[in-house]
């Protein structure tokens, strides 16, 4: 995707060293952050440095391939790695399709083995995701008015995103339509990275508030939603950033088609249903403050909202029951929810 015109991937392995885009500083500073120790990629998965389900896949089969040239055994870097957000079914795709290839190899060859493995999880996200865009543009009619949440762009893939996927080859086949994108506290995900995706790509969008959804749903305002998914029990349930449920609920209330896209390495048939996903629970500043910068955008500063004595609860996703999904867009077709574990 390009960013000031210049093309970008949000995860990348290049001179001995896997690259990611420093999301948290988005869209105020683009910065590269570069690492060579599966140590540190494991830090930056967990503070979001890389966020979204097929991009911390990614970076965790990245984190996987460090760790074979470092020589450390694959199992501890698979426990370290995969221990640091409990979510998103990618992570463990992406650790263990490296994991998988490396394991017997030899230790001269283990290394090679294991990038190479990683690089394939990071093309196969691309290719899935640009696929899921073919399939998704089609279900945007020119003058369609969207909502979506949290940032399930290309910054959260590896490129084209998910949920915009769609938006992206729907606006490249010449269709105008509008997108309503949820700020998505506490992290807002929608307001700093979606905002910035869409407007980098010249599509016409509004942010509004997590709280507006639904006002604007019951105006008659929205014709679709598209999100995104971390993980897809084998039932259909589906677990995505938190706020997700209460969209899907509001839409099915007011008869809007809500649609699911992730490619199908988000499924975990082995999950029977939303219940058995584990759902992260992230610190309570995230939800006590604000991060952001002055209107000049020189300065970075964090600014205390809630009273220090007030406890926090600050769940990551929430699970969206499959009878309020209308369909999944997948590399593989359009699937019903039902069709998940087949
Ligand atoms: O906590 P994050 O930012 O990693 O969560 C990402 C999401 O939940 C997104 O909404 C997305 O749909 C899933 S990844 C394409």
């Amino acid at each position: 995707m390009r960013i000031q015109g210049k093309q970008y991937k949000t995860v990348w392995f290049e001179n001995d060293a896997l690259c990611l885009i420093n999301q948290p500083l988005l869209p105020h500073r683009f910065e590269i952050a570069r690492y060579t120790d599966y140590r540190e990629v494991a830090t930056a998965i967990r503070t979001m440095v890389v966020r979204g389900a097929p991009a911390i896949g990614a970076a965790g089969a990245f984190g996987m391939a460090l760790a074979a040239r470092q020589g450390v055994d694959l199992d501890e870097a698979a426990q370290a790695l995969g221990s640091t957000r409990p979510t998103a079914q990618d992570l463990f795709y992406g650790i263990e399709t490296v994991r998988g290839a490396a394991s017997g190899a030899t230790a001269a060859s283990a290394s090679g083995i294991a990038l190479d493995a990683a690089r394939e999880v990071a093309d196969h996200y691309e290719k899935a995701c640009e696929a899921i865009g073919e399939l998704g543009a089609d279900l945007i009619v020119e003058g369609a008015r969207l909502s979506t949440h949290c940032n399930a762009g290309w910054l959260a893939t590896v490129d084209w995103g998910t949920a915009t996927a769609p938006m992206y080859k729907a606006h490249r086949q010449g269709r105008g339509f509008f997108v309503f994108v949820d700020e998505t506290r506490p992290r807002c995900q929608g307001s700093r990275l979606t905002a910035f995706e869409l407007g980098e790509e010249g599509i016409d969008h509004a942010v509004i508030t997590d709280n507006a959804t639904g006002f604007f749903m019951a105006r008659g305002e929205i014709d679709m939603v598209i999100v995104g998914a971390d993980r897809i029990a084998a039932n259909g349930d589906i677990a995505n950033k938190i706020g997700t449920y209460s969209s899907a609920v509001v839409s099915h209330e007011n008869g809007i088609p809500f649609y699911v896209a992730a490619p199908t390495a988000t499924i975990d048939s082995e999950c029977a249903s939303g219940d058995a996903i584990p759902i992260e629970e992230r610190p309570g500043e995230e939800v006590s403050g604000m991060f952001g910068w002055d209107e000049e955008g020189d300065r970075a500063a964090s600014v205390r909202i809630a009273p220090k004595s007030s406890p926090i609860r600050n769940p990551a996703f929430d699970v969206t029951p499959a009878r309020y999904v209308t369909a999944i867009i997948t590399e593989k077709g359009i699937l019903k929810p039902e069709q998940m574990s087949a």
